[in-house]
């Protein structure tokens, strides 16, 4: 495929994202701007606040990425944005402004599922580090605050395609760990607090149990973890509103009210004046139960998450193991990923920590293929809050 640049654009929850990213493969820009300090004082992302901060970040955001990448709105082949899924207030700011780019600069405009954008991630650091022979079947693992979901991709020229073999039935693995942070009084956002407290406790202080999806004809099943849908095809769901009620059960069981409300006022009194409390804050505020609270919780989910997923691998017969989205930035769960794929010879590819979040260059490089084959939106299409891929 011929060299071409494009300008990404992703605004489909609660960071503002712009990339400038030549062929797919070499990022020469990627500004992103989190809301964090707008949606800490609420615990979790407050949608219309997210939208005003898109407005208000959009503009500056697309202009520092193109300064960066040393090209101008003229200069760019074409303009890639977030078609969904997400946030449809927040979705509609990056829409809207990629659209009116696209008609003055008369270029061709591309819209992107958020979760192809997550997979593509790991391509695009897979390619700019010269590692071009990719072993399909590909297994992808998407796991965000929005989303877990099991893909088997394949490539034929410039057509990817997806087949979903795997959802949450309920909570996504990000939104569990923010729901448990939330609920423990360490705020938002809670996959990194909890990645960064984990390591403190001791992982098997607190028994967890997480919900296994059954066959509906368990007889006909050597594997009871999982599904089949209409299809036929073996399917491994997830389900993590189970843990989130377990955790407040031992919260309520062991009495602990009364320190996560102390807890919870310290660092809004550190967050007030200004500051990002520190590790050591957390820390000076967590007794030992607590700690190994966290580090059980964390050890939980990822044995459930690296399990179904390894299960799904083997029963596919997959050759490539992709895991991206916001919670593939987690510590432990890369580790975890890394050992038990390596004892099965799997070879497992992660985004860098920067890419695996929510970032605009995973929009651009997954727009390269659809540029070659000419797969454009006219400027009358719209966010799509509920897209899903395959
Ligand atoms: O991909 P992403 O930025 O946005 C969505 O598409 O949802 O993912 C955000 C999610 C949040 O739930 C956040 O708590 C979680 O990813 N997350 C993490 C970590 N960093 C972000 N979860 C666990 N460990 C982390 N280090
Ligand atoms: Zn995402």
């Amino acid at each position: 495929m011929p060299d071409a640049v494009i300008l990404g654009i992703e605004s489909s929850c609660d960071e503002t994202g712009a990339a400038v990213v030549r062929s797919g493969e070499q990022i020469l820009s990627n500004v992103v701007a989190s809301q964090i300090a707008t949606h800490q004082p609420y615990g979790g992302v407050v949608p219309e606040l997210a939208s005003r901060e898109h407005l208000r970040a959009i503009v500056p955001v697309v202009r520092q990425a193109l300064a960066e990448a040393g090209y101008t709105y003229q200069s760019v082949d074409a303009i890639a944005v977030t078609q969904g899924p997400g946030l449809a207030g927040a979705l509609l700011v990056g829409i809207s402004f990629a659209k009116a780019l696209a008609f003055a600069l008369e270029k061709p405009l591309i819209a992107v599922n958020h979760l192809e954008g997550h997979v593509h991630a790991v391509l695009l650091e897979q390619r700019q580090a010269g590692e071009v022979d990719l072993q399909f079947p590909v297994l992808a693992l998407v796991v965000s605050g929005g989303h877990t979901h099991l893909y088997l991709a394949q490539a034929d020229k410039n057509l990817w395609t997806y087949e979903n073999i795997g959802r949450t039935r309920d909570d996504a693995a990000g939104e569990a760990f923010d729901k448990v942070s939330k609920l423990l009084g360490l705020g938002y956002p809670g996959g990194p607090i909890i990645d960064r407290l984990a390591p403190h406790g001791d992982p098997h202080a607190v028994r967890f149990q997480i919900a296994q999806i059954k066959h509906r004809d368990r007889r006909h099943s050597a594997d009871k973890t999982m599904a089949a849908e209409d299809d036929g095809r073996p399917h491994f769901d997830f389900s993590y509103s189970g843990i989130k009620t377990a955790v407040l059960r031992y919260v309520e069981t062991q009495n602990l009210a009364p320190s996560i409300d102390e807890r919870r006022q310290a660092l809004a009194k550190i967050i007030r004046a200004g500051h990002q409390p520190s590790i050591d804050d957390y820390l000076r505020l967590m007794d030992q139960q607590t700690r190994d609270l966290v580090a059980s919780f964390q050890r939980a989910m990822i044995t459930d998450l690296v399990g179904k997923t390894l299960g799904a691998a083997r029963e596919y017969d997959i050759a490539t193991l992709f895991v991206s989205g916001g919670v593939a930035a987690n510590h432990e769960l890369r580790t975890t990923f890394q050992r038990e794929a390596e004892l099965e010879g799997l070879p497992v590819f992660f985004p860098s920590r920067k890419l695996s979040t929510d970032n605009a260059a995973m929009i651009a490089a997954a727009a390269f293929p659809k540029l070659w084959r000419g797969e454009f939106v006219p400027v009358d299409f719209s966010a799509e809050a509920g897209m899903a891929l395959g």
